[in-house]
């Protein structure tokens, strides 16, 4: 397989969370080093395996994809842009931004909890995939009170109003109007239209895990962490639920 290159200014702009302009800039006006020489060629190819790239002294580590896990908070739209709302996009520090990033499946504007943000699409594919079947748990607050054979009804699958089936979902009762739901689909606006289904209004909606990661109890509503290859694998494991 042949190296990877990319052209100076697009690894600084994409590594370092800066846009192309910005980019050139630093490199126009020498704050750049390639193998220890100072280098003003905007489109210089590089071999990030192995050039060694500095920006105002510091190495530049070549990441072909960046993983980012958010706590999102609610009032923000899980998209990657927006003319006139918030997005999550938006939130992340400057320092892990990157061109091409969006989330991985979307939370509704009120829902809160576990977002993935990257620029890998394949990895996207891996978690959201309906066929992937990669759980995704919530905590819910509903306006009524769950009965006994909610956890069976759910088991069994749904059949939303419009007809549409859902997959077996675990439904644990953990208090008179609040459980965990865990899915193994996305699809849109399903959790609120499942328990629309059996006359309950969702109040508020968490999401705590998917696959086998879980929200860090740490990292707190409209925080961004990036995540490590380990939590990038935990993502896209199906094996903890059975339904
Ligand atoms: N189901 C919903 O209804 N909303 C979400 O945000 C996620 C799952």
């Amino acid at each position: 397989m042949g190296q990877t290159n990319l052209r100076l200014d697009k690894l600084i702009a994409s590594q370092c969370g800066l846009s192309r302009k910005e980019a050139r800039l630093a490199i126009r006006s020498g704050r750049v080093q390639v193998n220890g020489e100072s280098e003003n060629n905007i489109a210089k190819s590089i071999y990030p395996e192995k050039d060694q790239v500095m920006l105002d002294g510091q190495a530049v580590y070549y990441k072909k994809h960046l993983y980012l896990l958010m706590n999102k908070p609610a009032g923000v739209l899980s998209a990657s842009n927006d003319a006139k709302r918030q997005t999550v996009v938006d939130l992340v520090p400057e320092k892990l931004r990157r061109d091409g990033h969006f989330p991985v499946g979307r939370l509704d504007k009120d829902t809160t909890g576990l977002l993935i943000i990257t620029d890998d699409g394949d990895f996207a594919h891996e978690v959201i995939a309906p066929k992937k079947r990669v759980p995704k748990s919530y905590l819910v607050q509903l306006d009524g009170i769950l009965t006994e054979e909610m956890p069976e009804k759910f088991r069994q699958g749904i059949v939303l109003a419009d007809g549409t089936p859902c997959r077996p979902a675990k439904l644990e009762i953990l208090a008179p109007d609040r459980a965990r739901l865990i899915l193994c689909e996305g699809k849109y606006h399903e959790v609120k239209r499942m328990f629309g289904t059996v006359g309950l209004g969702v109040v508020s909606l968490h999401r705590e895990s998917l696959g086998d990661l879980f929200l860090p109890d740490e990292l707190k509503p409209g925080e961004t962490v990036e995540m490590d290859g380990k939590m990038v694998l935990s993502a896209k494991s199906t094996g903890q639920y059975t339904f």
